[in-house]
């Protein structure tokens, strides 16, 4: 039997996920780390934190699980999206990586946009200008920190730095290309006129690969240093996002996988490159070769229903706070939420946008309050398919979804109502770091293609259907879209009083 290595670099932890050739998980490691806010809105971490986290976990999860080092087959990458990791002429980092999460660069944004012109840049990229993405962070080197630029030769994402330090190579996969904004969406590679229009030089970037193809192997040195035998090829991999579809089995169109995280994820694959006009919805390469992928991102989806219970229902299980919600009527009698406790990002890319209870009367109790959290997160995930459907996304077989929010039936139930689909569970819960083993594994031809991987490995597990309720979530959902706009101006002047 041979195994495979699933890398996942994320904003809080590495993880190292070891699974075997019929897809079956036989260990785990991970190592926590925290990112830095030097200021408000920055949000940075040290390379360096990432590459011992993934030394550590490796050498963790082979010695823990037994296996024999020289049965390791390949290695697979992913992590977080967009971060910035500049390095100089001798590949060493030059300051810390600006993160996806860095709320610093929304005047680069404007500047990118004027420079290209909005309406190029959406047509060349598939993307607005978001101050997560990495080419406004390159935008602000340039600007505020110009010693340190003309000291750049090299720029890497996160999970790329780990894949130069296991193989010596420059690399990055087209999922994760198409989330820095300099990328062409429609050719797969950079695109030139998005790098002059910036003044990125060319050769500061790696050569682009697709997910399942090698990139590099391990280094004799680093193979000593990790216990594993030098040469194992190092794969594409793909951006957190594009590896975790991949691990819910989300690689066809017409599987729609919605993640109930921290964060709300919308992803729909798609066999052609498509654009949502005006960029509200990202639009990136996916981690399937040849494929690409259409993404609705909330801010605090999962983070919302934790919020709530911290706040009104400390120390309530999710179970206990959740049942009595059961009850409750659909639309929770008229009483709204709207999740953008963190500002949002899809459908309204608004930093300054809040979270609301609209709607309330003396009808209302704590179990109103509860159904409509859940309630509000459904509309919201809604608000990104509508996008996607008004994109010409109109085949939806079937919904899949995922994270800490699955676990709730109710929730399922909400969804499965609010969408007007079937909403899926399948037994796979390690997502990205599983994506990338999977990806490794058909790279080194353990399966023919990704979604072979996926179909042998990955099975649904529970069905919801859409119920009664359906009628009345159509009807609500109109009335749900109509409140932020109402409400931002309140927002923004809000906003403006606490920037006094
Ligand atoms: C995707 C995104 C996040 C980060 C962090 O667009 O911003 O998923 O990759 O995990």
């Amino acid at each position: 039997m041979v195994y495979f290595i699933g890398i996942d670099s994320s904003t809080t932890a590495t993880k190292a996920l070891l699974m075997d050739a019929d897809g079956q998980v036989v260990g785990m490691a991970a190592r926590k780390y925290s990112y830095d806010t030097p200021k408000p809105l920055w949000s940075e971490q040290d390379p360096s934190l990432w590459w011992q986290a993934t030394a550590e976990s490796i050498r963790q999860v082979v010695r823990q699980s037994g296996v024999e080092a020289a049965s390791i087959a390949g290695i697979g990458l992913t992590g977080q999206m967009h971060g910035l990791v500049l390095l100089n002429a001798r590949g060493e980092v030059l300051r810390p990586a600006i993160l996806w999460n860095d709320q610093r660069t929304a005047r680069q944004c404007d500047e990118i946009r004027t420079r290209l012109g909005r309406e190029r840049l959406i047509q060349i990229t598939g993307n607005d200008a978001l101050t997560g993405f990495t080419a406004p962070k390159i935008v602000w080197v340039q600007q505020h920190e110009p010693e340190i630029w003309a000291r750049v030769r090299h720029i890497l994402l996160p999970k790329d730095y780990v894949r130069y330090k296991l193989t010596g190579e420059f690399a990055t996969d087209r999922a994760g290309g198409a989330g820095t904004l300099l990328f062409d969406l429609a050719k797969r590679d950079w695109s030139s006129e998005v790098l002059a229009a910036l003044d990125i030089p060319t050769a500061y970037l790696p050569p682009t690969f697709e997910g399942t193809e090698t990139t590099g192997r391990l280094t004799p040195h680093v193979a000593a240093e990790l216990g594993l035998p030098a040469g194992v090829p190092v794969f594409g991999g793909g951006g957190d996002q594009a590896a975790a579809a991949v691990g819910t089995g989300a690689v066809r169109t017409g599987v729609i996988s919605v993640s109930l995280g921290t964060s709300g994820v919308v992803f729909a694959t798609t066999d052609a490159p498509f654009i949502e006009p005006q960029g509200r919805l990202h639009a990136f390469c996916h981690a399937v070769p040849g494929k690409w992928h259409l993404m609705g991102v909330m801010l605090s989806a999962a983070g919302s229903l934790r919020w709530y219970r911290d706040t009104f229902g400390a120390g309530m299980d999710f179970d206990v706070l959740l049942a009595p919600a059961a009850d409750v009527p659909a639309g929770s009698d008229d009483l709204f939420f709207l999740p953008y406790l963190t500002g949002e990002r899809t459908p309204h890319p608004d930093p300054l946008a809040r979270g609301a209870f609209v709607g309330l009367t003396v009808r209302h109790g704590f179990a109103h309050f509860t159904r409509a959290v859940l309630e509000g997160v459904a509309f919201g995930l809604r608000d990104s398919f509508e996008l996607m459907k008004e994109a010409g996304l109109d085949e939806v077989a079937q919904v899949r979804v995922t994270g800490g929010g699955a676990k709730s039936l109710l929730w399922r139930q909400i969804l499965a109502d609010v969408f007007g689909a079937e909403i899926v569970t399948v037994n796979t819960t390690e997502g990205a770091a599983y994506g990338a083993a999977l990806l490794a594994a058909t790279g080194a031809g353990i399966f023919d293609s990704v979604e072979a991987a996926c179909d042998a490995t990955i099975q649904v597990t529970g069905r919801v259907a859409p119920g009664p309720d359906q009628g009345a979530y159509a009807r609500l959902y109109p009335l749900y879209r109509s409140l932020y706009p109402a409400l931002k101006p309140a927002f923004h002047q809000m906003g403006a009083l606490d920037a006094d």
